[in-house]
């Protein structure tokens, strides 16, 4: 269960309906997991007001919430998106807190718990994904306690000092609690849950295991599955909450690098852009998090300063347009367009274009020959819970050659060290090390490439889930808390 399906309903020109993938890492994850099982996919079809019946794309069962326009506005881009993901991500916009939208998030949780609740079969696996419905596992549990419900955050989960700004701190806390496993990207996001949990619940914690105490005169209480006895002598359900990072399909990616018709496609962007000595690449949904604007500065100072010449390095950026209807978001997109205006203005001749801007969705074909394309690879988030397109970039050079810059503010940079780690606040910093990116020399450009391969294609997405989906049924069959 998600927010976000794999697609999307829209309407095309003649105004008929149709089905378009959906953008985001959280879909580009699932979606091969949901391929290679036989389950059910609950999430929003993505438009407003409409009852959609359940239908099956691409080999998968999927069964659609409605949400009305109020929803999608509260729910959906207020409380989701314009208080959790600024405040989960570090605060970088500023959250607002709204009742309304707190209202309609509590309203929306339970119309998808009800969908779990009504469609799963008895002592079946629910597995609840995303900010957008933290309160699912509670309400899953109260209705269906033979469910065994695991809950998987893709964002960062903030240090307590931000955390404890929200008026609702409790109640997320609570509903994420009703999980028998809640995942993580990076072990600082499970400290930090695990810290929250303490401070504003009072819970044990021992290692990953947190106790949560149970109400004996509630009926329910004998259906527990981990049932311990904590420090005051009273009973206590256990909860596994540690880091499950995130991945990708490495050999799909791999088997698309390897088709001639992209790589012959590869080529042809080469030459599309006047043949540069060099081209950097920058992919992202257009989201403040994701550090465009620091990446631009750096390469507009870098042209400034005459250390790079936009007739020998082209920046291609490619920001995929992401909730426009949330003013932040269409404040950043202004933003980003004056400053690639005035870097092109500047520095772009007839030939050359110094950033080659693309605010566009693309295939997954014409992404991997981009990839194909790129020397370098910029990935600035100031702060990210995992980071697949580090992931899809290092899958998609089978050729072991391409240089990664890599924010340590993205979760990816736990895993994949031999790549160029830079802190995207440090201009000058980044400006160094985007100088020696694009001046590696092939020895070292391999080297680091290999062993970024090796990770990658170890740690893949099969991996991930079967990972957390083992914890998960261990912990179903009863077996030792602490596993
Ligand atoms: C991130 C979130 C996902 C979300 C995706 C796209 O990857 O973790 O939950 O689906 O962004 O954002 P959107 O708001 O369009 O679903």
């Amino acid at each position: 269960m998600s927010n976000r399906l794999p697609v999307d309903r829209v309407l095309d020109e003649s105004g008929n309906a149709d089905w378009r993938p959906s953008p985001g890492g959280l879909v580009a994850a699932l979606e091969p997991v949901m391929r290679s099982q036989d389950g059910v996919w609950i999430g929003w079809a993505g438009v407003a007001d409409e009852d959609v019946e359940p239908f099956e794309a691409g080999g998968i069962n999927i069964h659609p919430v409605p949400l009305s326009e109020q929803e999608l506005q509260e729910y959906y881009e207020g409380f989701s998106n314009d208080t959790l993901w600024p405040l989960y991500h570090d605060v970088i916009a500023q959250p607002s807190y709204h009742r309304e939208w707190w209202e309609s998030y509590v309203r929306v949780n339970r119309r998808f718990a009800q969908a779990a609740a009504d469609v799963a079969a008895k002592g079946a696996v629910v597995w609840v994904h995303d900010y957008q419905l933290q309160l699912v596992p509670a309400m899953l549990r109260e209705l269906r306690p033979d469910l065994v419900i695991g809950f998987f955050n893709h964002i960062p989960f903030p240090p307590y000092g931000i955390y404890s700004q929200l008026p609702w701190r409790r109640q997320i806390i609570d509903g994420l609690l009703g999980a028998d496993v809640i995942g993580f990207q990076r072990v600082a996001d499970a400290g930090n849950f695990s810290r929250a949990v303490r401070r504003l619940k009072g819970y044990e914690t021992r290692g990953p295991i947190i106790e949560v105490p149970i109400d004996t005169d509630d009926p329910e209480a004998g259906s527990h599955r981990h049932v311990t006895t904590d420090r005051r002598g009273g009973l206590a359900r256990t909860v596994l909450a540690r880091q499950f990072p995130i991945s990708i399909d490495a050999d799909q990616y791999q088997e698309l690098a390897r088709r001639p018709d992209i790589q012959a496609r590869a080529k042809e962007i080469r030459e599309e852009l006047g043949n540069p000595e060099k081209i950097m690449l920058g992919v992202d949904r257009l989201d403040y998090t994701k550090g465009i604007g620091h990446r631009l500065k750096a390469f507009g100072e870098l042209l400034e300063e005459g250390r790079v010449k936009a007739e020998d390095v082209t920046l291609v950026q490619v920001a995929s347009p992401s909730r426009e209807r949330v003013e932040t978001y269409r404040q950043l997109r202004d933003e980003i367009e004056l400053t690639v205006g005035r870097i092109n203005g500047d520095y772009s001749t007839l030939g050359h274009t110094a950033v080659a801007y693309l605010h566009h969705g693309y295939p997954r074909e014409e992404m991997v020959a981009l990839y194909l394309a790129a020397d370098v690879m910029l990935v600035t988030a100031l702060r990210d819970g995992m980071n697949l397109v580090a992931k899809e970039y290092v899958a998609t050079r089978v050729d072991e050659d391409g240089v990664l810059v890599l924010s340590e503010f993205a979760g990816a940079s736990d895993e994949l060290r031999q790549a160029l780690l830079i802190n995207p606040h440090d201009i000058e910093g980044l400006k160094d090390t985007v100088l020696q990116a694009l001046a590696m020399p092939k020895r070292d450009r391999t080297r680091r490439m290999r062993a970024l391969r090796k990770k990658v294609l170890t740690n893949d997405v099969a991996r991930w889930s079967a990972s957390f989906l083992d914890a998960l049924t261990r912990r179903a069959h009863g077996d030792h808390p602490l596993q």
